[in-house]
């Protein structure tokens, strides 16, 4: 690596450290949701709280719960999600999906 690159990388590393004391938690630790505007109730509300980690996890938990209910279901992240980090862009029938299996 040539010195130029490791010098910015460890200033960033000190910068990112310096922001971290400085700035409440919870504001840095949640990166935004890819989107702006959320048709289901679970993931606006996780945005707006969490960011996309938060959103993950309920997604993650939601998912678990519709395989419990119905534990010959098949679902994946991949179901409904074309891509999955950053952008989690849907498939054309991720929403219809989604709610058909009861979320909201
Ligand atoms: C049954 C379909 C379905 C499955 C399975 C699913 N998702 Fe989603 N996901 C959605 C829908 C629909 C949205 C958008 C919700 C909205 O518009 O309010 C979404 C949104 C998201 C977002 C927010 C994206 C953003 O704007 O930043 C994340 C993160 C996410 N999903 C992660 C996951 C992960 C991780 C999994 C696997 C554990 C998963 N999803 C599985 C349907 C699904």
């Amino acid at each position: 690596m040539d010195k130029k690159l490791a010098m910015s990388l460890a200033l960033g590393v000190v910068l990112g450290m310096l922001d971290l004391s400085s700035t409440p938690r919870r504001a840095l630790a949640a990166s935004p949701c890819a989107h702006a505007k959320f048709a289901t109730k679970l993931v606006a509300e996780a945005c707006k709280s969490g960011g996309q980690d938060e959103a993950k996890e309920k997604m993650k938990a939601w998912v678990k719960g519709a395989k419990e209910k119905d534990p010959k279901l098949v679902l994946t992240c991949n179901s409904c999600h074309s891509s999955l980090a950053p952008t989690f862009e849907l498939k054309p029938d991720g929403l219809k999906q989604f709610f058909a299996l009861g979320g909201a």
